[in-house]
């Protein structure tokens, strides 16, 4: 069996995580006590809804449904949440999610969407957000996705613009159907 990745401590089994670290294996070191893995079922506890909720509203999410979530994510083999951790507090501090769509068109392909991409505001400016979509913009490449899309506020365009994305002519236009639940929570 080959080594554990560089960062993965002795011991810890790689089930706790949603996904295999080793797909994140020469994508991402350790650098400044920052480490770049996958979402791990510790992270409740870790910050993360904390960081999950200076992108938007998270909402009142015990500890269960977070891991009955995760669970599913897992179960699906679809869901790549990448999350950083500061070492030197044991604090997660960003994230970013990899979304594999498989299809029937261009021979089965698999389409990648980059979704929550976030930075605790504590550590924004420092090339966090760059590293995060990096990061997940190579995976999708490991996983050969075929292309990886994403949505996001006009304010944020240049952000993505320079990480190498860009709006397509003919083909930029984001449409959603909102729908008026009384509670958003899902039937899944
Ligand atoms: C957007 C966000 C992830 C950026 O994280 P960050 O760690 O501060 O970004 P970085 O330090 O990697 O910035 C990289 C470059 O993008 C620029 N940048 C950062 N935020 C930007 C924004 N909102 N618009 C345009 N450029 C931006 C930075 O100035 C930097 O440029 P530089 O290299 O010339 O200094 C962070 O501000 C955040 O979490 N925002 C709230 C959640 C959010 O809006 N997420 C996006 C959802 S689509």
């Amino acid at each position: 069996m080959s080594e554990p990745p560089r960062g993965i401590q002795p011991g810890n089994g790689v089930d706790e995580y949603l996904f295999d670290p080793r797909l994140l294996e020469r994508i991402v070191d350790i650098k400044d006590g920052i480490w770049v893995r996958p979402l791990s079922i510790e992270d409740y506890d870790k910050g993360f809804i904390q960081v999950l909720g200076q992108l938007t509203k998270v909402g009142d999410m015990s500890k269960e449904q977070f891991s009955e979530r995760f669970r599913k994510m897992k179960a699906s083999g679809d869901y790549y949440v990448i999350v950083a951790e500061d070492k030197n507090v044991g604090e997660v501090i960003a994230s970013a999610t990899l979304l594999t769509e498989q299809k029937f068109i261009h021979n089965c392909a698999l389409r990648g969407r980059l979704e929550d991409v976030v930075v605790n505001d504590k550590y924004r400016g420092k090339s966090l957000g760059q590293l995060m979509v990096r990061t997940v913009s190579l995976l999708a490449q490991r996983l050969r996705c075929y292309k990886l899309s994403l949505d996001c506020k006009d304010t944020i365009v240049k952000f993505y613009e320079r990480l190498g994305f860009i709006k397509e002519p003919a083909n930029g236009n984001h449409l959603n159907a909102r729908f008026d639940y009384e509670s958003p929570t899902s039937n899944l």
